[in-house]
């Protein structure tokens, strides 16, 4: 399972990048604007600085909402980097697009996707990752989860090629559940990756052992 930051942080990026174990990161427009950027150049300038620090998939979602705007956002994007993967909403022009970017050798991210119906028309218009939103889900009282389950089992079924991207990863349990599902990609906050460093039972025997190894000097 490939493990994706879900920031546009560029400190807390490099902090995943530096443990070894970072193949990608993902973006949106409410991300991005978290960190302050405005203006095009920088929104532009800033996912070229993302790629810079990580040598795997970069995210990068349009803003439009019709065809022709997400192609053309779509066509700069594509030009900045060769790991940029144009991130585009589970919407009907959001599916031509992936269509058609996918017919030109284009990586895409399907987003907003709530449904297993939404999950096979993405892998049905060739999408490279599929991104589940399963935190959003839990939070309107239905398990997140069970959507991961199903979209991994109809793919395999049908052998679609397109990668479940678990999205919108509230804690740890979530990406530790997602890797029992099958996910090919969970993409989480940094809090949650470091979540599965920690086990009290770890942090108590480093404890003894520090002790002990000084009665060895
Ligand atoms: C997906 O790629 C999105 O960026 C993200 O996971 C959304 O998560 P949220 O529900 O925490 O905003």
């Amino acid at each position: 399972m490939k493990f994706f930051v879900d920031t546009a942080n560029l400190d807390q990026i490099r902090e995943a990048n530096a443990l070894g174990i970072l193949d990608g990161v993902t973006t949106n427009p409410s991300l991005m604007a978290k960190e302050g950027i405005k203006g095009t150049e920088n929104i532009l300038k800033h996912y070229v600085e993302i790629c810079n620090i990580v040598d795997g998939p970069v995210s990068a979602e349009v803003f439009s909402t019709d065809f022709d705007g997400m192609i053309r956002e779509a066509n700069v994007l594509t030009a900045l980097h060769p790991n940029i993967v144009i991130k585009v909403p589970m919407i009907k022009d959001g599916i031509k697009a992936i269509r058609y970017l996918t017919d030109k050798g284009i990586a895409t991210n399907c987003t907003l996707v709530f449904s297993a119906g939404q999950a096979i028309l993405a892998a049905k218009a060739g999408a490279t990752y599929v991104s589940p939103f399963i935190g959003r889900i839990d939070d309107s009282g239905v398990d997140g989860l069970q959507l991961i389950d199903q979209i991994v089992n109809i793919y395999n079924i049908h052998g679609f090629e397109t990668q479940v991207l678990a999205a919108s990863i509230r804690n740890t349990l979530h990406i530790i559940r997602c890797a029992e599902l099958g996910a090919d990609v969970v993409t989480s906050p940094l809090s949650s990756i470091l979540g599965l460093l920690y086990h009290p039972l770890t942090d108590l025997g480093i404890a003894k052992f520090v002790e002990d190894a000084k009665k060895m000097v």
